[in-house]
């Protein structure tokens, strides 16, 4: 096992429902309800959950951030852009972390990490300002050792690595290929600096039942944030399940 001063040390998992909110506004009904499947996240053993609130509002809502608020004993985790309007909502509703995401209104999701290197005065502009409100700030990012040292200088607590590109290389040539090791090296070394600068490390984005365990070898991830897997599975098993086994497959591997 993982142990940290003395202690044993599991990587988190943090559910994204934003896509039980993609389902929803599918008919701009109230169901399936995000509140109701956050509450079955936290049963099933999520550390907390995540959600994005995208400036096009085209899954989760500003009522679904402050409802998950009230309700949830976990932790709450805001995906944001850099954006004032969000920012306004993020400060108002006080999550436990934000996570500093990039955003494009044409993207199907979150594409590539945030540029923080040639954009330190906004970025450190909105961190501090989450920081004032006790929220914990994480900064998504590519595997990037330069990116890195932009977020430790701006003052992050937390930086999340961006999986996507290896998840996307696991699936279409496998583990052992030359491209998908050379990304799993990359994330590796960054992961390594990231430890160095004594900033929290998170990784997510695209991670699944197949290759997750191979990221949870990297040594002090924090946790992972892990979303459209998770609820794709949850069709066919429920979300008890898929969130249940999600966790299991973390734990196990975690012991290695
Ligand atoms: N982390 C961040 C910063 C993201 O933007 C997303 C996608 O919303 C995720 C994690 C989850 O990615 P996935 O849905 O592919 O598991």
């Amino acid at each position: 096992m993982r142990k940290e001063s003395g202690g044993v040390k599991m990587i988190k998992l943090g559910v994204n429902i934003d896509h039980i909110a993609t389902l929803r506004q599918a008919r701009r009904e109230n169901v399936p309800s995000v509140v109701e499947a956050a509450l079955v996240c936290e049963k099933a053993g999520a550390y907390g959950i995540t959600v994005h609130l995208r400036e096009d509002r085209r899954h989760i809502q500003d009522h679904d951030v402050y409802n998950l608020r009230k309700i949830l004993k976990t932790k709450l985790n805001l995906e944001m852009a850099v954006a004032n309007e969000i920012l306004c909502v993020a400060l108002d509703v006080k999550p436990d972390s934000v996570c500093i995401v990039p955003e494009k209104r044409e993207e199907l999701t979150t594409e590539g990490g945030l540029d923080v290197k040639n954009n330190k005065k906004n970025i450190s502009n909105i961190v501090s300002k989450l920081q004032k409100a006790g929220i914990v700030v994480s900064i998504f990012i590519d595997a990037d050792i330069e990116q890195v040292s932009a977020c430790f200088e701006i003052g992050a607590d937390a930086v999340e690595l961006h999986t996507g590109k290896f998840s996307l290389l696991f699936k279409e040539n496998g583990f052992s290929s030359i491209k998908c090791k050379s990304e799993f090296n990359k994330i590796t070394e960054t992961s390594k600096e990231v430890f160095k600068r004594k900033l929290i490390l998170n990784a997510g984005h695209g991670l699944d039942y197949e290759n997750v365990g191979q990221i949870c070898k990297i040594q002090g991830m924090n946790e992972f944030n892990i979303g459209f897997s998770i609820i794709s599975k949850a069709i066919f098993s429920g979300l008890q399940k898929a969130v249940f086994d999600m966790k299991k497959l973390i734990e196990q591997n975690s012991n290695l």
